[in-house]
């Protein structure tokens, strides 16, 4: 016998909810779009996705801003590229913007009284954007907390972070055939590793397994949490001999630390010798996109051994990022055709996912807060 429909797990699969999302959710708080230290210079810029609009996000004469990717004109895409170093510039009629997006150039002006009369009056959409030390974060419709508020404990960790940032080591980008929540509730617990990454996650010895040592923090209902897992005493007392030839980084500590930036960002690191970066971009309501960074740190003292030693130890983290990417993928694919046939809401275990109750109260809140009509 089935239950009534309304028992389906519907905000995963119904094209009518992920469009909710986008207004309730996506586009009325901070999202993460991208890396300062990435778009360094003027002029610099990455074009991401937000609610199914296209944001620029560029280097303006050393101040970052996000504008729609629509000319003022009649509306042409101004960057194609997703990355690169251009001036605000339209490929069809050749407007060109100022670093405020303010059309200073158009060819033909004096067919334009209305524009030259009153340039800013057409300047191109701008979002608001705010960084967190490199990471930054755009939201479309103003209003409501700043970011240093939204992120609340995550603030500090993003800043403390990005202080010893070195290299992008590794990037790739990968598409899951499931509802973006899928892929990050994955993401929230631990209770998969033994089954889906036994051969991966399961067979690192660097993290203590007792459970007093991994521990979750769910600070308040913003739906930011993070896990700490101790690392293993065997693993440091090792890693302390080796102290004096890896040397010094700024952001240290003795744990792994697994930090989902509601809604859409992880971070995670083990001691602070690396980072790594993920968003889960939602590309329609089953296909979701993942894009993957990992940052090594700058080390002072580090010797020649220490440096054999970090090479090592990056390498293989990028090789098994990849090898956990495609593990994850594959239970996320298969999670997400049975949702489609569930008619009833899932079961979650009390400790092990209760990040995921978390992330999922957070977005049932969102979800429930009414949008004005205007919007
Ligand atoms: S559409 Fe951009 S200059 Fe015409
Ligand atoms: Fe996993």
């Amino acid at each position: 016998m089935s239950l009534p429909a309304s028992n389906k797990p519907l905000h995963y699969v119904s094209p009518e909810e992920f469009k909710k999302e986008q207004s309730h959710l996506f586009s009325r708080t901070w999202i993460f779009v991208g890396m300062a230290n990435e778009i360094p210079d003027a002029n610099d810029y990455v074009r991401t996705n937000i609610s199914g609009r296209d944001i620029i996000v560029q280097n303006c004469g050393g101040t970052i801003r996000a504008f729609l990717n629509a000319c003022s004109h009649r509306h042409a895409r101004i960057h194609e590229a997703p990355c690169g170093n251009r001036k605000l510039i339209c490929p069809y009629h050749g407007w060109s913007y100022d670093d405020k997006g303010v059309p200073t150039g158009i060819p033909a002006k004096d067919n334009f009284p209305d524009v030259c009369a009153n340039p800013t009056q057409f300047a191109l959409r701008q979002f608001e954007v705010a960084q967190a030390g490199h990471f930054i974060f755009v939201r479309l419709v103003p209003g409501g907390p700043d970011l240093k508020s939204h992120l609340g404990h995550a603030h500090e960790f993003l800043v403390n972070a990005s202080a010893g940032l070195n290299r992008n080591m590794d990037e790739f980008q990968g598409t899951i055939a499931a509802n973006w929540k899928v892929v990050i509730e994955n993401a929230l617990e631990g209770y998969h590793v033994g089954m889906v990454h036994r051969a991966t996650l399961g067979a690192i010895r660097q993290l203590s397994a007792r459970k007093q040592d991994i521990v979750d923090h769910l600070p308040s209902d913003s739906g930011h949490s993070y896990m700490i897992n101790r690392a293993n005493e065997e693993w440091l007392g090792k890693w302390r001999r080796y102290e004096r030839a890896l040397g010094r980084w700024p952001f240290k500590f003795d744990h792994y630390v697994h930090q989902l930036i509601f809604p859409n960002l992880t971070v995670t690191s083990f001691m602070g010798y690396s980072f790594h970066i993920q968003h889960f971009q939602p590309d329609a309501v089953g296909r979701t996109t993942v894009r993957s960074r990992i940052y090594s740190v700058h080390c002072e003292d580090q010797n020649a051994k220490g440096e054999s030693i970090m090479r090592t130890v990056y390498d293989e983290g990028r090789r098994f990022t990849r090898k956990v990417f495609g593990e994850d993928q594959r239970v996320c694919e298969l999670t997400y055709l049975g949702i489609q046939d569930a008619d009833r809401p899932a079961i979650l275990a009390d400790h092990l996912e209760k990040r995921i109750a978390h992330f999922q109260q957070a977005y049932r809140k969102a979800m429930d807060t009414p949008v004005p009509d205007t919007e």
